[in-house]
C-alpha cells in the first residue's frame, strides 16, 4: 500500500464497515512502517491488509476485501501472503481481534488454523452500544 492507495482504500473501508478506519488511520499506519498491502486484480484495486509486526509478534490490524467481491478467495490469498511476509521478518506467531459478530471473519480465521485465545469485553463500538472481540491467534 503506498500513499497513492489512501483515497480508494479510504472510500473501499466506508462500503465495508459500519465503522470504518479513516483516511488519517491508513496514513498513520503507513507512516509508522506498517507492512500494508493492496491486492489488485486486471488492474483493479480489490482488497488491501495492513499487518503490524514487533519482534516474534505479527498483529493483523485489519483485512478487508471489496463488498462485491467477497467469498472468492481474495482474503484467503491475502492472509496466505499475510503469513509467508510475517514469517520472512521472523514472527513465529500472528494474533488478530475479530468482532464477535462477524460471523465472515471468524470462520475465516478458523478455516485458517487461529485459536479463540480470549476476549476482550466491549471492545468496539457497535449500533446499540459496544460489541466484544474476540483475541485469536496462530502459530506461524
Ligand atoms: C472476512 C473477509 C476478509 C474474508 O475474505 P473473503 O475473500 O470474503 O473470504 P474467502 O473467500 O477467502 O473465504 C475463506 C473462508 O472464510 C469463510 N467465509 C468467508 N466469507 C464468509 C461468509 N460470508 N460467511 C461465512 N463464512 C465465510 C469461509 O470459511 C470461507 O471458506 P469457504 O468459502 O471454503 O467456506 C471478507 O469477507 C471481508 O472483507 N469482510 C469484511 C471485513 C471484515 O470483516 N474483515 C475482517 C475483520 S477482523
Amino acid at each position: 500500500m503506498l500513499t497513492e492507495d489512501l483515497d480508494w482504500v479510504s472510500e473501499a473501508e466506508q462500503g465495508i464497515y459500519p465503522f470504518p478506519w479513516s483516511r488519517t488511520n491508513f496514513a498513520d499506519s503507513l507512516s509508522a512502517g506498517y507492512s500494508s498491502w493492496v491486492v489488485q486484480r486486471d488492474g483493479e484495486a480489490v482488497a488491501y491488509a495492513v499487518l503490524m509486526l514487533v519482534m516474534d509478534e505479527a498483529h493483523l490490524l485489519n483485512i478487508s476485501v471489496k463488498a462485491a467481491l467477497q467469498r472468492r478467495g481474495l482474503g484467503s490469498l491475502l492472509l496466505d501472503h499475510l503469513c509467508i511476509v510475517a514469517l520472512g521478518f521472523g514472527a513465529t506467531q500472528m494474533y488478530l481481534e475479530v468482532r464477535s459478530s462477524n460471523e465472515a471473519g471468524l470462520r475465516l480465521y478458523d478455516k485458517w488454523g487461529f485459536s479463540r485465545i480470549g476476549r476482550r469485553k466491549d471492545y468496539y463500538p457497535a449500533a446499540q452500544g459496544r460489541e466484544d472481540a474476540i483475541v485469536m491467534r496462530r502459530a506461524l
